[in-house]
């Protein structure tokens, strides 16, 4: 009885604060877009959880371009636009600075470079990009095409491929073996990718918490909101992942150590400045995390562009047919010989599909940033998908048509109106592996495999693009 009294004034507390804000001068006098905040402390965020990216395609379609929300406890705007994103990405430091939920702060940790700021931030960033040379695609570029052409053989034994499960492995295998320098195969890859799977799903969530259910306590008032608790379990699956991810990293890690498989840090990782201290891999919480943040950035935005890819290409056989012929036109026909960085480098069909997968399906559906001249306290989330999918320069936008790219000037997945990688200061620093790995892999596929789609599915959009039940495809060898 007394918890449900308590809880009731707690709402009606909320309620005034929350309608005194509404009305505050505050909010008025910053000419904010239009838009609702939604419920006191909650916002918008459950009929977003319901909605997912049909939340901003309504508001979109009432609003425009720009609107107003509550979600994971942030208020935020909400814009699309070339000319938006543009600014956003090029005021980095000026007019934002990147700022994501708390809650994916507190589970990726501020070591983390998306959450790093300033000299760190540049510190971090330039070390990486250091790393993520063309030294190191020239060094790695045969041994990831061997990789992926052994995986195609693979699957043309066992067709028809859950598109989904397959790509998501081998996309998780090569950032492990490439990225971060550990061999893991079979089971123990499975287990990370079902974590991670977790992690990504609840990683974005109110940053609420009750005893015993994670990592920081909040007060009475917020815990008597009782649909907190679907955002509680949200939290404390992600934070489980994220501990049974770490003990799965560090078996492999000391594993790898001790079977003389590696000879220490990965060169990215060291870009990273990931801690190599005395502490038992184990107990290196620094590293450990380092390297989920690099999975988390690094593995699932490139796998669900590989399942973009193979999806659409079994659904155009024309595209297959063209990207085929134009191997063969660089000699690339025997299958016992592997492609090489600079086959992919001059190959401008494979560049137009690349492109045209980026720009239809984003793996990254929009970017957080804080304001230094919105109000305090505010964050602006710029929508890559809705300005691909809104883009008056493009015909036919939801058309997957390599094709518009061909004769483009721009190089390979850029463009004046799209954004798959960001822009500015904080551009994806994992751009050139992933445009190369995702050239390798469309190279390799076409030339060696004809593509039958045998069960379709509709796609969900968050995080990222994937399908809600099993895509299924014939490989066949030809
Ligand atoms: C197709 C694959 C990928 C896509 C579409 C993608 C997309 C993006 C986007 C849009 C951003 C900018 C976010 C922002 O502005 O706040 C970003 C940042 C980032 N990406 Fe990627 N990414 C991909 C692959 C990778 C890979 C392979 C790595 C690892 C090597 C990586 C590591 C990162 C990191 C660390 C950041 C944060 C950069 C910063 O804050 O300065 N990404 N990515």
């Amino acid at each position: 009885m007394e918890i449900i009294t308590g809880s009731l004034i707690a709402i009606t507390v909320l309620m005034v604060i929350y309608m005194w804000k509404q009305r505050s001068p505050e909010a008025e006098a910053n000419n904010l877009p239009p838009g609702s905040l939604g419920l006191p402390v909650i916002g918008e965020s459950i009929s977003f959880a319901i909605k997912k990216v049909a939340f901003f395609k309504e508001r979109h379609e009432r609003f425009g371009r720009i609107f107003k929300t509550n979600l994971f406890g942030k208020r935020t705007v909400r814009v699309y636009g070339a000319d938006n994103i543009r600014k956003l990405v090029s005021g980095e430091g000026q007019i934002v600075r990147s700022s994501y939920p708390t809650s994916v702060r507190k589970l990726l940790g501020d070591q983390a470079l998306s959450m790093s700021h300033g000299d760190v931030h540049k510190e971090k960033k330039t070390q990486l990009m250091k790393y993520l040379s063309p030294e190191f695609f020239h060094n790695h570029c045969p041994i990831l095409a061997n990789t992926i052409a052994e995986r195609v053989q693979k699957w043309q034994h066992q067709s028809p491929i859950d598109i989904h499960f397959e790509t998501r492995k081998l996309f998780m295998e090569l950032a492990a073996r490439f990225l971060i320098n550990i061999d893991i195969t079979g089971e123990v890859i499975e287990q990370l990718m079902k974590e991670l799977e977790i992690f990504t799903d609840n990683v974005f969530c109110l940053p609420f918490n009750i005893p015993g259910f994670g990592f920081h306590k909040v007060s009475l008032a917020s815990c008597s909101v009782s649909i907190i608790v679907c955002n509680t379990i949200k939290q404390k699956l992600a934070t489980k992942a994220k501990l049974r991810m770490r003990e799965i990293i560090a078996s492999s890690l000391t594993e790898s150590v001790n079977n003389n498989d590696t000879d220490g840090l990965s060169s990215v990782l060291q870009g990273l400045k990931a801690e190599t201290n005395d502490v038992p891999i184990h107990e290196n919480y620094a590293l450990l995390d380092s390297i989920i943040d690099l999975l988390f950035s690094g593995s699932e935005t490139v796998s669900s562009a590989g399942f973009s890819l193979l999806h659409q290409l079994s659904k155009h056989e024309n595209v297959s047919e063209r990207l085929r012929q134009e191997a063969h036109s660089h000699g690339l026909v025997k299958l016992e010989e592997p492609v090489c960085a600079r086959d992919v480098q001059d190959m401008p069909f494979v560049d137009a599909v690349v492109k045209e997968t980026l720009r239809i399906l984003p793996p990254v559906g929009g970017a957080f940033r804080e304001g230094y001249t919105i109000p305090k306290g505010w964050t602006v989330v710029f929508g890559i998908r809705e300005t691909h999918e809104r883009d008056s320069t493009v015909t036919s936008t939801s058309t997957f048509l390599p094709e518009r790219w061909l004769h483009d000037k721009n190089s390979s997945s850029s463009s004046p109106t799209m954004f798959p990688f960001g822009g500015g200061a904080r551009v994806c620093p994992g751009q050139a592996y992933a445009k190369m790995i995702l050239k390798l892999f469309t190279v390799e596929l076409s030339r060696s495999s004809a593509l039958e789609l045998v069960q379709d599915s509709p796609l969900c959009f968050w995080p990222s693009p994937k399908p809600v039940n099993k895509v299924l495809v014939n490989v066949t060898r030809l």
